[in-house]
């Protein structure tokens, strides 16, 4: 069975008075039967992690530099975001694949180095809007999964989403029916490629998940939780969504 996990994406949003949401999210759940994580720019990595440290909520990063140090200016490396206080890093997420033309080949480099520094990463993949109207959304995020990943996984220390780029801050989501659609793919396709500890893995859906839509896409078979934007930004939303995932 693979743990349930509701993460939060803040992305480029928040300063330090922010990380008063994350205090207040502390504050209600002091304990949980789900995994709960936030991941805030780099800046605010170290300071959230201090005020989530007695607490069941994780703090990580969005993205990391495929070398463990070196010259590469305004980079940032998975041991020096471990060291920093994150125990997460995001790999993939559509926003650094446009923003940055990180390729899959670029994804899995970056995901091995997130795990050769003993975090866990969560490889993001997703089809755009012209891919899922050309109908090619599943052969799309088959593909996108396959070069993404690793030859070698552990599954304690790896989590995939499924965020269809068309639905990110858009207030746009797939029907349930799509969305069961591509997590039994990715199931399937990463039990072909892994055998049976693919059952183990976190499988999230993200783009538009909030407090009044998650309790649906949590039903949806082999959605073990979500990775959220604009509704993770404030502790009051974000914690409809936990709690949603925790009555799944
Ligand atoms: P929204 O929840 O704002 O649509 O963003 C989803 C996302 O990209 C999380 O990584």
């Amino acid at each position: 069975m693979a743990r349930k996990l509701a993460a939060g994406n803040w992305k480029m949003n928040g300063v330090t008075a922010n990380l008063a949401e994350a205090a207040a999210l502390a504050k209600e759940f002091v304990a949980s039967s789900v995994d709960i994580l936030l991941c805030p720019p780099a800046t605010l990595i170290t300071p959230m992690a201090q005020i989530l440290k007695d607490s069941p909520i994780a703090t990580g990063a969005q993205d990391c530099h495929s070398n463990e140090s070196g010259a590469h200016t305004g980079d940032i490396s998975a041991a020096q975001l471990a060291d920093a206080g994150a125990t997460y890093v995001i790999t993939g997420h559509s926003e650094r694949r446009a923003d940055h033309s990180e390729s899959d080949a670029d994804v899995r480099s970056k995901t091995e180095a997130v795990c050769a520094a003993g975090l866990t990463a969560i490889v993001c993949v997703g089809e755009t809007l012209g891919q899922r109207e050309a109908g090619d959304a599943l052969k799309v995020v088959h593909g996108q999964l396959l070069r993404s990943l690793p030859d070698e996984i552990d599954a304690t220390k790896l989590v995939i989403a499924y965020e269809p780029v068309w639905a990110i801050g858009t207030g746009k989501v797939p029907t349930l029916a799509e969305i069961a659609e591509i997590h039994a793919d990715m199931r399937a396709t990463l039990t072909e490629r892994f055998g049976d500890i693919a059952a183990d893995l976190p499988l999230l859906y993200g783009g538009s998940v909030k407090p009044s839509n998650a309790a649906d896409i949590f039903a949806v078979a082999d959605v073990d939780g979500a990775l959220v934007g604009g509704a993770s930004l404030k502790a009051a939303d974000f914690a409809g969504i936990i709690s949603a995932l925790e009555a799944s």
